[in-house]
């Protein structure tokens, strides 16, 4: 399995034309004797996994989570969700700068899915026939199988159902991987998303404490690497797959030329604002599948911050700015104690400002004059 892996990712690194779109990156081959579904061994648990209740969770559009129990309100669950991978022309800034964005569910990021430890996670992965090229999924939250990159590969007009065990609890990436520069490619054009995996009885802070929360939002921060034109202009493509010769070149200056929450400059901005009350505690995911970021909340703080994504270590308290690693999940918790406008970025300000990773949080409520007043307004100098 490791050598098919390693031959694959050295022959893919050499063909650099848009040939390679079609191409089987892993071949069945790969999956022959070496690795095994679950449930195929005597040691497996599927009998057990039968009797278990399956729920069906409903996928809904980033910033938004699906609904779920903060604590678990039972056992293990079987959790049914399905992915339907669409492969679309998005907008990705006011200018209408385009992208042909390789997504699951249609949106970047990829629907959150929220499931406990010790659940199971049941993705139906359907790659529709209009689609022109492979994809598969990495769960970063899963075990084995290349977070079973190598058990989910879908041709267009195929689809393919991977179970996998909830065993770490914490916030984690999932992506796209069908291997070779196809990895890089496929995320750097959308295909990225996040779990979080709950523990049973709730978040905890330091002391063991729960710590609830009344709203919860999702960021999926996306580097996008838009080839230009002879005069500078950002250039369309007719197909999905089209630029790939264009984008691979901009891709590997590893300067992105937009860097976007939710898939476009200002998409959680104005209308798109995430919203909040004085006195509610919010639960803030930011997931980053490709690049380093740095979350800040403008006039606000971490007030638990689980940086690393992973729900068994202490959170951080009372962070200004916190540390997303490229390929991670990282969760932030706060409670709002002033209304207005909060800006929530990515603190390179290059990146917020200028490349788009910026967002709003709008927050209702009385203003509390004890944390902060002005104390004179703007004003003629006294001399
Ligand atoms: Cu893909």
């Amino acid at each position: 399995m490791f050598d098919m892996d390693r031959r694959h990712f050295l022959s893919a690194a050499t063909g650099l034309g848009g040939a390679a779109i079609l191409m089987p990156a892993f071949q069945n081959s790969a999956l022959g004797g070496e690795i095994t579904v679950a449930g195929s061994s005597k040691t497996s648990p599927t009998a057990e996994i039968g009797k278990l209740p399956r729920v069906k969770q409903k996928m809904v559009a980033p910033p938004m989570l699906p609904t779920h129990e903060q604590v678990a309100a039972g056992g293990p669950r079987v959790v049914e969700v399905t992915f339907v991978i669409e492969e679309k022309k998005m907008k990705i800034d006011d200018d209408g700068t385009e992208v042909w964005a390789l997504t699951f569910n249609g949106s970047v990021p990829g629907p959150m899915i929220v499931v406990h430890e010790g659940d199971y996670v049941e993705l139906t992965l359907v790659n529709p026939a209009s689609s022109v090229m492979e994809h598969n999924i990495d769960f970063h939250a899963a075990t084995g199988a290349l977070g079973g990159g190598a058990l989910t590969m879908v041709q267009p007009g195929e689809q393919v159902v991977l179970r996998w065990k909830a065993v770490k609890p914490g916030v984690f990436v999932y992506h796209c991987a069908p291997g070779g520069i196809m990895i890089p490619y496929h995320v750097t054009h959308g295909m990225n998303g996040a779990v979080m995996v709950l523990p049973r009885g709730g978040l905890v802070d330091g002391n063991g404490k729960p710590i609830r929360y009344d709203r919860a939002y999702y960021i999926g921060e996306q580097d996008f690497y838009i080839p230009r034109n002879e005069q500078g202009e950002f250039k369309t493509y007719e197909t999905a797959g089209e630029n790939m010769s264009d984008a691979l070149a901009v891709m590997k200056s590893l300067t992105p030329t937009h860097v976007v929450f939710n898939g476009k400059a200002g998409a959680l901005t104005g209308k798109g604002a995430m919203k909040a009350k004085v006195g509610e505690t919010v639960l803030i995911i930011h997931a980053q599948a490709n690049r380093d970021t740095r979350p800040h909340l403008i006039g606000g703080h971490g007030d638990h911050v689980w940086e690393t994504g992973s729900f068994r270590d202490t959170p951080a308290t009372g962070l200004e700015t916190w540390f997303i690693r490229g390929g991670s999940a990282g969760a932030a918790i706060y409670t709002f104690r002033q209304p207005g406008l909060y800006v929530y970025l990515n603190h390179n300000l290059i990146e917020a400002v200028m490349l788009g990773a910026a967002a709003h949080f709008v927050v209702e409520g009385q203003w509390n004059n004890d944390l902060m007043t002005q104390v004179r307004e703007p004003s003629k100098i006294i001399t």
